[in-house]
């Protein structure tokens, strides 16, 4: 599939979501960051706010689900047009099921990790998901500082990915900027999650762009 850059909208303004995604017409997708305040200590929106947003755009939606009990939850994104849903492993009582149901109600299915959360007790599970998350910032939060320990990680993700033959995109989020961006497309992400970088630009598409090239030009 090659690299891909899905902006993330937590950092734009709340009140004219449907503009600001306008904004990003060279986004491969548009990543929207689900908070319950329960998984995380922060509150973002729900299934009707983002079906009206897939209504509102051509763009398909990465929904990132940082909420408690996905198992009950994250197939209604499914069903409110997200084109993928990522649950976190941490909070999901089965994940294999979930996953399974997440891509019987047409949606490509996808598991995040945080920072400290070991990739190696879930190799089995590759051929089941369509991509793997890896947090390298703790959730809850746009604009923080890229943690470099993950990149370890996303290396041993992508042997693992390799290992199993299997084609999951393994993504990134958090943190990742024109500094940070080369990096991870070295240490194998192929899937770019950035807020701050490309909100905060003056021009966010023309962001979009510098950070895939940054990506194709390190991966
Ligand atoms: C954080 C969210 C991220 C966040 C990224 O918990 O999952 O998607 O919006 O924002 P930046 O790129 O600013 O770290
Ligand atoms: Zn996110």
């Amino acid at each position: 599939m090659g690299i891909q850059i899905t902006p993330s909208i937590l950092n734009a303004d709340f009140a004219a979501l449907g503009a600001e995604v306008a904004r990003i017409p060279s986004a491969d997708w548009v990543h929207v960051d689900v908070m319950d305040n329960h998984f995380v200590p922060n509150l973002t929106f729900g299934p009707t706010m983002v079906e009206a947003l897939a209504r509102s755009t051509d763009l398909p939606l990465d929904a990132h689900l940082m909420i408690a009990d996905p198992d009950r939850h994250a197939p209604t994104y499914a069903e409110a047009g997200c084109g993928s849903v990522t649950f976190h492993v941490e909070a999901a009582a089965a994940p294999v099921r979930l996953a399974r149901e997440i891509r019987a109600a047409g949606a490509r299915a996808s598991m995040a990790l945080r920072p400290a959360t070991p990739v190696e007790p879930y190799e089995d599970l590759l051929p089941e998901l369509d991509m793997l998350l890896l947090m390298t910032v703790e959730p809850g939060f746009g604009g923080q500082k890229f943690l470099d320990l993950v990149l370890p990680k996303i290396r041993r993700a992508r042997a693992l990915m390799e290992k199993h033959g299997v084609e999951t995109w393994l993504q990134v989020d958090g943190g990742v900027s024109l500094e940070t961006i080369e990096r991870c497309a070295e240490a194998g992400a192929d899937v770019f999650v950035a807020g701050s970088a490309v909100y905060s630009a003056d021009d966010p598409d023309a962001m979009v762009e510098a950070l895939r090239a940054a990506a194709e030009a390190a991966g």
